[in-house]
Formats: C-alpha cells, sequence, structure tokens
C-alpha cells in the first residue's frame, strides 16, 4: 500500500485553521453586499427626491411601484384574516379613512334639505375633524383630508355666495408639521403636535383633479363618477337607527327613527375586486410642496345625493346626460377621504415569497439567510434593512455556543469572513416521531376565567345572575391598551375634535367673507358615534357624554343632558341619546371615576397646535392664514384614557362581555377663562378580540394567565399573535443547548398539542404530554464542517500508518 504523506495532510488542517485569520485580513465589513433592489428604491427614490428639488421632478418619477408595499388590508378580509402588528397601522388608517366617509356621506344626505343648509358641518368643523385625526395619532397617521371633486361642494361659510352654488374645488388636507426647528421647541425634536391644515382648492397648482397633476393618486380611484350605471355595483345602502330624547329621562318616541344613506362599498366575503373595496391604498409617492414626505395613503369614498338644493344647475352629472328629460336624484361619489402615512414607516418582508408573504413583492427574498436556515420576518423596523430573522430548519441545530436565532441586522452588518463562516445551521440526527395517538379520547380544554365561565353568560340569563359574574377581574384583560391602540385612538380623536371646537369655536364669530363660528349639531355626533361603530368591527359601541348643560341646542338654549351613544345590533348600527334613559349617566361609576380626575385639575393636558391656510376669495385665488394662526387647543393624550376591566355590559344593546376606554373632552370657561371639564367619549371593545400571554412573567405583571403556559422546562415560552381570547396561543421553543427531536417539518412544540396533552394526562388517559420536551443537543460544535472532514481523514490517515508500519 502507498504511504500517505503526512505532512501534506498536517498543512491542510492548519491552513485550515488559519483561513478565518486570513480572510479578516482581506475583507471589510459590507463588502460583500451585493446591490439589491432596496438600495434602487433608497437611490431612485428616498434620496434623489426631497422637498426642493420635487417641484422639477415628473409625475412618473414621485410614484414608486405598486408592489413594494405588499398585504395591505381589505376590507372584506378584516375579519377572517389575521393581521399582524406590522399592518396594525395600515388597518387603523384604513378604518379611519372609512369612518370619515361614513360620517361625510351620512351628514351630507341627512342635512340635505335646503333649511339644514346653515348646519351642516362648515369651516371649522372640516379643519377641526382632520386635526383631530392626526394629533390623536402620533404613530399612526401623518395625514388627513376631505377632498371633494370639482363642482360639488356647496360652501355653507362663504358669505357672499348664494347657497345654491358650488364652488370649483375644496379639499381640506391636513399634515404632521415637522416643527423640530420651530421657535420655543428647545428639545429640537418634533412633539408630533402641530398640524398645517390647507384648502388645496386654492392657491397655485390647486386643480388636482386634473390628470397632470402631481400629488392626487387619491383621485382617480373613484373620482370623476360620471356613469350611473355603476353607481349599483360601487355603493351599498346603509341603514341606522336613531332614538333621540328632548327632555331628559324620557325619548321622543319608542322606536327607532330609521335613516337610509348611501356610502362606500360593502364587499361580499369572496369578493376579490380590489375596485369593489371601500377603501383603497394609493402607491407611495411624494407629497410635494406639503408634507414633503414619501406617503402612502388610505382613500375611501363620499356620497351624496346629486342635485341638491336646484335640479337645473351647472352639475357635473346633469352635463353628461342632457339627453334624460326626467331629473332623477343620483347618488355619486362626490369626494374622498384620505389618510397618509408616512412611506419608511411601513414594515416590508424581506424574507422569499411563502404563505406568510404571498407575493407579487418587489423586496421578497433580499434577506440575507442561510441555506439550512429559514427566514423570519421581524415587525416594527419600517423601511429598513435587516428585519428578519434565520432559524434552523428543521433537523438543523445552532451550533452549541450561539442562542438562536440569527438577527438579520447583525447579518447584514458581517464581514465577508463573519458571514462565511457564521450564522448556518449544523445538521441533526436521529430524529424521532410523534406517537400516533387513538383519536377516541377526546377531551375539551375548559376556559374558566377567575371562576366565572364567561361562555356560560348571555343575554338572556345575564338579568338573573349575580352582579358579581358579570365582572372579571382587571388583570383578565391585560394587554388591552396595546391591542386595542387603535380603537382606544378612535375615542382619543373624538376628544380631540370636541376639544378643539369647544375650546375655540365661538357661534357668533364671523372673518369677513367667511362665515365662522356655529354650533355642533346633535346630528353631527350622532354621525359621529355611528361612523366610529360602523368603520371598525371592533368598536361593539361608542359614545359621547356631555357634562349636565353643557351641550347647546342651535337656538342657544342648553340641554340638561346629551349622550349620543351608538351600538351594533345584528349587523346594523343604531344609537340613542343616553339622556333619554331612566338613570342619569352621569351618576354611572364609570363616569364619576373619569370626573373625579378631571374636574378640578386639568394641568396635565398638552398643548396641540391647528395652522389654518384659508381660500382668499371664492374662486380660490390664493391660500391665505386664518385670522387665529395657529390655533391652540389643550386635550388629552392616549395614556390619560383609562381601559375598564372586562364586564359583561347587560343593556340590551351591546349584551356581550366588553372592555371600556374612556377619555374626557374640555371647554373653553370665557368667563373664569380656563378650560374645563365637558364630558367624556367612550369605546367599547369585545373582550373575545384580546389576545392572552400565557407565557412566563414577572411578579408585578398583571396577568391572569401568566404562567399557565405548559412549556417545558427545556423550552421557552412565546405568545403566537391572531389567537382569539382562548387558552394555547402560544409555542415552546428549545432553549439553548436543547434541540427540537421530532422530525415533523416543525421547529418548535405549540401550546395548544401542549394544552391538549396536559388535560388528558390529568384525566389519566392515553397522553403525549411527557414527549412534548426538547433534547440536550447531541455533541456538534461550531468547527468549521471542513476542517473536521480533514480531521477525520488525519486521524484514519495516521491509523492505516500505524498498521501497514
Ligand atoms: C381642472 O382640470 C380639469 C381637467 O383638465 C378641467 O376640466 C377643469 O376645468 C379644471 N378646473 C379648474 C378650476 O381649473
Ligand atoms: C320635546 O318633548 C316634548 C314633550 O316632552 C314634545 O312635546 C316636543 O314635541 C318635543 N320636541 C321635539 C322637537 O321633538
Ligand atoms: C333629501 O334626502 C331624502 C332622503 O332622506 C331624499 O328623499 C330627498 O330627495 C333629498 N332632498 C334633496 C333636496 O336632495
Ligand atoms: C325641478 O325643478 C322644477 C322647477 O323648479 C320643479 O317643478 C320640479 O319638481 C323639480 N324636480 C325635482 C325632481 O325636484
Ligand atoms: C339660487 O337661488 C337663488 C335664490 O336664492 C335663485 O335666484 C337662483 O336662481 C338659484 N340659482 C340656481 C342656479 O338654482
Ligand atoms: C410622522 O411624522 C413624524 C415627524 O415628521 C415622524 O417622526 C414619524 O415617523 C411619522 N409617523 C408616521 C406614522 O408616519
Ligand atoms: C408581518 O408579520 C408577519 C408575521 O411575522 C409576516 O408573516 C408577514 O409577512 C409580515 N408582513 C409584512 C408586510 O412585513
Amino acid at each position: 500500500m502507498k504511504k500517505i504523506k503526512t505532512t501534506t495532510v498536517l498543512f491542510n488542517l492548519f491552513y485550515c485553521m488559519l483561513l478565518k485569520e486570513e480572510l479578516v485580513v482581506a475583507d471589510g465589513v459590507f463588502t460583500w453586499l451585493q446591490r439589491d433592489r432596496y438600495d434602487e428604491i433608497v437611490e431612485k427614490y428616498i434620496n434623489a427626491i426631497k422637498g426642493h428639488n420635487c417641484a422639477s421632478r415628473s409625475k412618473a418619477d414621485m410614484m414608486m411601484r405598486d408592489d413594494i408595499v405588499t398585504q395591505i388590508p381589505k376590507a372584506n378580509e378584516l375579519l377572517s384574516k389575521v393581521f399582524y402588528s406590522n399592518r396594525s397601522a395600515l388597518v387603523h388608517m384604513h378604518n379611519m379613512a372609512l369612518n370619515r366617509a361614513f360620517f361625510m356621506s351620512y351628514i351630507l344626505q341627512r342635512m340635505n334639505s335646503t333649511e339644514d343648509y346653515s348646519i351642516q358641518p362648515n369651516l371649522h368643523y372640516l379643519y377641526m375633524s382632520v386635526t383631530a385625526d392626526i394629533n390623536a395619532n402620533p404613530y399612526a397617521i401623518n395625514g388627513s383630508s376631505i377632498i371633494f371633486d370639482k363642482d360639488v361642494y356647496y360652501p355653507n361659510w362663504l358669505t357672499n355666495l348664494d347657497f345654491n352654488k358650488t364652488i370649483p374645488l375644496f379639499g381640506v388636507k391636513g399634515w404632521r408639521k415637522d416643527n423640530t426647528f420651530a421657535q420655543g421647541n428647545f428639545i429640537r425634536e418634533p412633539n408630533r403636535r402641530v398640524v398645517q391644515v390647507k384648502d388645496i382648492g386654492a392657491g397655485n397648482n390647486k386643480n388636482y383633479t386634473n390628470e397632470r397633476h402631481k400629488m392626487n393618486p387619491w383621485y382617480q380611484f373613484w373620482l370623476p363618477d360620471l356613469d350611473k350605471h355603476e353607481d349599483k355595483s360601487n355603493k351599498f345602502t346603509y341603514s341606522i337607527g336613531i332614538r333621540y330624547s328632548n327632555v331628559t329621562g324620557k325619548f321622543i318616541k319608542e322606536e327607532f327613527d330609521v335613516f337610509n344613506f348611501f356610502g362606500p362599498n360593502l364587499p361580499s366575503q369572496n369578493e376579490k375586486d380590489n375596485g369593489k373595496m371601500p377603501v383603497r391604498f394609493t402607491v407611495p409617492y411624494f407629497d410635494c410642496g406639503k408634507s414633503n414626505k414619501w406617503v402612502v395613503s388610505a382613500v375611501s369614498p363620499i356620497v351624496d345625493f346629486f342635485p341638491r338644493y336646484s335640479n337645473y344647475t351647472h352639475m357635473r352629472r346633469q352635463r353628461f346626460m342632457m339627453h334624460v328629460v326626467s331629473f332623477d336624484f343620483h347618488e355619486p361619489f362626490v369626494g374622498v377621504a384620505v389618510m397618509d402615512i408616512h412611506f419608511t414607516k411601513i414594515d416590508f418582508n424581506a424574507c422569499g415569497i411563502s404563505p406568510g408573504n404571498p407575493g407579487p413583492s418587489y423586496l421578497a427574498g433580499i434577506a440575507r439567510c442561510k441555506s439550512n436556515t429559514g427566514c423570519k420576518h421581524l415587525s416594527g423596523k419600517g423601511y429598513k434593512r435587516g428585519g428578519y430573522i434565520c432559524h434552523c430548519k428543521n433537523k438543523y441545530v445552532y451550533p452549541m455556543d450561539i442562542q438562536g436565532p440569527y438577527n438579520g441586522k447583525l447579518i447584514e452588518q458581517a464581514t465577508n469572513a463573519e458571514y462565511a463562516n457564521s450564522f448556518g445551521c449544523i445538521r441533526g440526527d436521529h430524529y424521532r416521531v410523534l406517537p400516533i395517538v387513538d383519536q377516541k379520547a377526546h377531551v375539551t380544554v375548559e376556559f374558566r376565567v377567575a371562576n366565572i365561565n364567561k361562555v356560560s353568560i348571555n343575554k338572556n340569563n345575564c338579568n338573573s345572575v349575580p352582579a358579581s359574574s358579570l365582572h372579571l377581574p382587571g388583570d383578565a384583560a391585560y394587554d388591552v391598551e396595546n391591542q386595542f391602540k387603535s380603537q382606544g385612538s378612535t375615542a382619543l380623536r373624538l376628544s380631540h375634535f370636541l376639544s378643539l371646537f369647544l375650546e375655540n369655536i365661538q357661534a357668533t364669530d364671523n372673518f369677513g367673507n367667511l362665515r365662522g363660528g356655529g354650533r355642533l349639531h346633535q346630528d353631527h355626533l350622532f354621525g359621529e358615534v355611528l361612523a366610529n361603530v360602523m368603520a371598525d368591527y371592533r368598536i361593539i359601541s361608542s359614545g359621547i357624554f356631555f357634562e349636565p348643560y353643557i351641550f347647546k341646542n342651535q337656538d342657544g338654549t342648553s340641554k340638561e343632558l346629551f349622550g349620543p351613544y351608538a351600538f351594533k345590533s345584528e349587523g346594523v348600527a343604531k344609537a340613542i341619546d343616553m339622556a333619554g334613559l331612566p338613570r342619569k349617566y352621569i351618576f354611572e361609576n364609570w363616569y364619576q371615576n373619569i370626573k373625579e380626575r378631571w374636574k378640578t385639575n386639568t394641568a396635565k393636558l398638552e398643548k396641540y397646535k391647528m395652522n389654518q391656510l384659508v381660500r382668499s376669495d371664492v374662486k380660490g385665488t390664493s391660500a391665505v392664514k386664518f385670522e387665529y394662526y395657529p390655533i391652540a387647543y389643550f386635550a388629552p393624550k392616549y395614556d390619560d384614557g383609562m381601559w375598564s376591566n372586562p364586564k359583561f355590559k347587560c343593556d340590551r344593546m351591546v349584551d356581550n362581555w366588553v372592555m371600556t376606554y374612556s377619555i374626557p373632552f374640555f371647554q373653553r370657561d370665557y368667563v373664569a377663562k380656563k378650560n374645563i371639564f365637558a364630558g367624556v367619549v367612550t369605546v367599547d371593545v369585545p373582550l373575545d378580540n384580546l389576545e392572552i400571554n400565557q407565557c412566563p412573567q414577572s411578579f408585578n405583571v398583571a396577568n391572569a394567565f401568566k404562567n399557565t403556559a405548559r412549556c417545558h422546562i427545556s423550552t421557552e415560552c412565546r405568545k403566537i399573535p391572531g389567537y382569539k381570547y382562548s387558552r394555547g396561543a402560544y409555542r415552546c421553543d428549545c432553549k439553548q443547548g436543547y434541540e427540537y427531536q421530532f422530525a415533523d417539518g416543525k421547529t418548535f412544540i405549540e401550546g395548544s398539542l401542549v394544552e391538549l396533552e396536559y388535560e388528558k394526562k390529568v384525566r389519566g388517559l392515553f397522553s403525549r404530554f411527557d414527549s412534548l420536551v426538547c433534547r440536550v443537543q447531541g455533541g456538534a460544535t461550531t468547527i468549521n464542517s471542513n476542517c473536521i472532514s480533514i480531521l477525520k481523514v488525519v486521524i484514519v490517515a495516521l491509523m492505516i500508518q500505524r498498521f501497514t508500519e
């Protein structure tokens, strides 16, 4: 036998050990990174177009491709599909756009008679509404607008225009002003409390209905609405009911006054056509001259009866139907409600196309996970690199000394040598399968909270059970303030709007050709609470409750109590004035609690601002600063509100387990020269939609379910999002030093399986509970596998040598 040259082999081994060092010398950080689609977008759009050069760019340069923002919420999927936290801002924008479209459609159709003309939402109302949208949502919404098509808006606030005349263009656009360098902002950080609002139908470059206008991707979805035949398939008739009260303790009628109005479409569950959705999202575009940011907008259409006030005016529809002799009323789309978010705040999934990341997606696959690892999205990174993790695939394990998974951010900061030698997984061995079980052993996991079986309480028996079983302890609603932040913010928005209006507007104000002042009408506020429950399925009910004698009727007299309260009953939104109930709402606990806290002390309120630019004349020749510029108001922030404990609301309206968020609003007392507590805004959210966390948590966390997960000591517990109020929504991941031992394609043990097997074990049935563990990891190490094979060769060679000698 031929002798093997030991020296050659040893040299190889030596070289192999040196390999790492050598490459570090040769290479720096990032040099291995290929230019990819992420860089392309940054170069072509984000870095290329700025506020100072956008005016000269073409419209095409300022709009991105349509497959960059993916997994856009669709109205008919909101109920059935899980939208992860990386899409919660988009879902909230979706619901807010819909909310404003419902409100505007409702109020325009409700107040359509000539007598109602003067009490329609006026200039202040619209400006303040968009300001509240933005100021109450500092982390989700940075722009809000209500924009009308050409020649459809009847301004009731221009003193020198006939009531039956429209103005050519009108749109109220608000955006968050970056006040980093404002006078008085000493911290030099944007405080997110200043909003700029402009009538975009006035001033230069105002014709947003024009094809060539650059910043109007929200326009073409529904406007101009010329084709009458499309009316039926794009719009929907909503029916609502209201019970009014004009004397405390009494309703005017026993039954609900029913009103039907046309609104954005209500697509069926299996509708796939994007064009039939009530809300659509624009591609990312540059908002040149306004916020000067790349934004994405959610857009929802506003419907109105047409023509209004006269039937032979210069209305758009008529122009196209000259040949039609008889006039009938139509309900065209007359405008859009638009919500904006900054593009850089929107997550993208860098992993490849998969069921969790269905395409088309331009940025899919730019993650740099190695082949034996799987890629998983990491939420909350916005448009930034490295928003993912790489975890070992099934049958692979992390090297002994590594706590997986690998963070995408670290991978993308690695040097060439680091990347070549790390971030991999090692093939494991000897995998088992879980035993197949006898299907006959059926058990159910019973779910009780504080000894109350909440399923057993329903609207038929809630009146007869003891009151104590209608209340759950507060820790049963752990995390409600985060999971229902969007719904709480919807109440906060209303509080901001009311505070802004009631602290600043005096009924008789007038500003030259602008008719200011005005009062809130009860139908406005019924519209607001109805829109809250109609636009967000997670809002079960919503109310506004005024302090005694604060709400003013149109004639200036005060109403003792006013409490418009909307709820959903079998899918139909209804509202009542709570003032009509025999028991006054001001004596309820939740009302008293908020009132006590804010009645005397309003010092904690923060100051917000609205900068208004209004049209200088009827035609909108230019946009000028409003008489008062800026307008300031004091309002609460989200944390100032209170979430109640879960309770079964047994009132023949809601009849469900809910948690209530209450937030105060304020009004100006001109005599005492200060802001005073004026009432409370509430929303109720369903307990059933709360996700519980059973994983171990620190002793001071008030979570009724903590430490109830049955993960084995060899595993680590993690919550799985997207489940209803039920047990088993967690997973057990193997801890460092342990490995997953089953060959079933997964890499973790599911909580629901653990719970079920545990239940079987407790009952003495055959159970796999004790198998649901991770095993101690085998001897795999970090040494480069090439080195290991060379080492093997050396040992074999040496042995052969010894034998042959
Ligand atoms: C705006 O542009 C449209 C479309 O080009 C045109 O029909 C309309 O007259 C213009 N409106 C104004 C007020 O300039
Ligand atoms: C208000 O209530 C009184 C009875 O309490 C009733 O006579 C009156 O018509 C009501 N007013 C309106 C506007 O409904
Ligand atoms: C006002 O709305 C009602 C529906 O509530 C409709 O029947 C009526 O024609 C509208 N009137 C005008 C002037 O548009
Ligand atoms: C339109 O106006 C004419 C004259 O003012 C009136 O006779 C007719 O009833 C109106 N039609 C409708 C549908 O309101
Ligand atoms: C508008 O109303 C005025 C009366 O206020 C009337 O003289 C005029 O003819 C109306 N114009 C149109 C276009 O309906
Ligand atoms: C809103 O604007 C502020 C200030 O310009 C910015 O810091 C923030 O990221 C933006 N947020 C969203 C959700 O667009
Ligand atoms: C959001 O997160 C989920 C779960 O991590 C992921 O499946 C999804 O692809 C992410 N979507 C986007 C657009 O980042």
